[in-house]
C-alpha cells in the first residue's frame, strides 16, 4: 500500500507513472459503488467540495458532482454567469472568498491556461484542474486510460492515435502525457495548423494523413475542433475538414478489427466522427463517461488523504 501525497491535481505532467497507477487502481475499486442500489458510501462524510466552472461543461461537472455525492461529501456549484465575477470580481478574489468558507476541495474549470496552478499557489484548499484553457484536463486523461485498460487490459506497447485539433486541445495534451508515461506509442494526426509546434519534444509520431494514423492503431481518439480557442478559421470549411479528417465507416475499415474508438465529448456528429461510428460497435465513448465518475471519486478520495487499497 502506498500513499498518494499530492495536495492538488493540476496536470498529468506532475504525476509519476506510479501515481497514475494508484489513481487508476482506486478508481477501479470504486466502480462497483455506482452499480449498487444504494450508490453511496460514507467515505468523505463531513467534507465539502466546491465546483467552480467558468466554462460550460456537461460530463466533467456532473461526474465530479456525482462522484462527490457518492462518497457522501457535501457539494456546491458555482458558474461564472451566476457568480459575482459578472460584477467585475477577479478570479483571485473569488477563490479567496470561496476558501474563506472552508471547503476541502475546489474543482475549477477556467479558460485561462495555468489558472488552476495560479489558484493552487494562492489558496490552502486542494485544487483539482477540471480543464484550464488549452493546457491540461487531467481527469479526462485518467478516465481515457481507465477505459483503454478495461478494453485492452494494458496500455504499455499499444498504438494510440489522437486525431484532430491537437494544438488547441487540453484533452490531447493530457492524454499524450498519460499514455506516454504508461508506455504507449502515441501518434497525432491532423492538419499542420492544428498540430503541436515541436512534437519531437513530446516523443510522439506525427502524420497529416488520417489513414496513416489509423492503419495500425489499437486505439483511436477523435477530437472536436476547438473553434472557441482558434483565433482565425484554420480550415476552409467544416465539410472539407470532415472529408480529410472525419472518421466514417469506410475509413474505419482500414483500422485493425479490434480497434476501439474514444472521444472526450462533446461530439460534433458528421464533422470529426460520423454517427454510425460514434454509435457503432467499436465505440467506447459512453464507457468513458461511466469511468469519469469512478476516476473523479478516486481523485477526491486520494486528495483528501485516502490511501490506495
Ligand atoms: N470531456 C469534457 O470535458 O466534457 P465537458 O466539457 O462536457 O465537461
Amino acid at each position: 500500500m502506498s500513499a498518494f501525497s499530492k495536495r492538488n491535481l493540476l496536470g498529468i505532467r506532475d504525476l509519476s507513472r506510479e501515481e497514475i497507477e494508484v489513481i487508476l487502481d482506486v478508481a477501479d475499486s470504486f466502480k462497483d459503488i455506482s452499480l449498487r442500489d444504494i450508490k453511496k458510501v460514507p467515505t468523505l462524510r463531513g467534507k465539502t467540495v466546491i465546483h467552480f466552472f467558468y466554462e460550460p461543461s456537461t460530463r466533467t461537472r456532473l461526474s465530479f458532482e456525482i462522484a462527490a455525492k457518492r462518497l457522501s461529501a457535501d457539494t456546491v456549484s458555482l458558474s461564472a454567469s451566476s457568480s459575482s465575477m459578472e460584477k467585475g470580481e477577479t478570479l483571485l478574489d473569488t477563490v479567496r472568498n470561496l476558501e474563506a468558507m472552508r471547503p476541502d476541495v475546489l474543482v475549477l474549470r477556467h479558460p485561462m491556461a495555468g489558472s488552476a496552478r495560479f489558484v493552487a499557489d494562492r489558496v490552502g484548499t486542494s485544487v483539482v484542474n477540471a480543464g484550464d484553457g488549452s493546457h491540461e484536463h487531467p481527469t479526462q486523461a485518467l478516465l481515457d486510460v481507465l477505459t483503454v485498460l478495461d478494453h485492452k487490459k494494458r496500455v504499455d506497447g499499444l498504438n494510440i492515435s489522437i486525431v484532430g485539433d491537437i494544438a488547441n486541445s487540453r484533452v490531447a495534451r493530457s492524454a499524450i502525457l498519460a499514455f506516454s508515461k504508461l508506455g504507449a506509442h502515441v501518434t497525432v494526426a491532423g492538419p499542420p495548423c492544428m498540430l503541436p509546434p515541436e512534437p519531437e519534444t513530446l516523443g510522439i509520431r506525427v502524420t497529416y494523413r488520417l489513414d496513416e494514423a489509423i492503419e495500425d492503431a489499437d486505439v483511436i481518439m477523435m477530437l472536436r475542433l476547438q473553434l472557441e480557442r482558434q483565433q482565425d478559421p484554420v480550415f476552409p470549411s467544416l465539410r472539407e475538414y470532415s472529408r480529410e479528417y472525419g472518421l466514417n465507416r469506410h475509413r474505419l475499415r482500414k483500422a485493425p478489427k479490434d480497434v476501439i474508438i474514444l472521444h472526450p465529448g462533446p461530439i460534433n456528429r458528421g464533422v470529426e466522427i460520423d454517427p454510425e461510428v460514434a454509435d457503432g460497435p467499436y465505440s467506447v465513448i459512453l464507457d468513458q463517461v461511466t469511468n469519469g465518475v469512478a476516476v473523479r471519486m478516486a481523485v477526491l478520495y486520494l486528495l483528501l488523504g485516502g490511501r490506495d487499497t
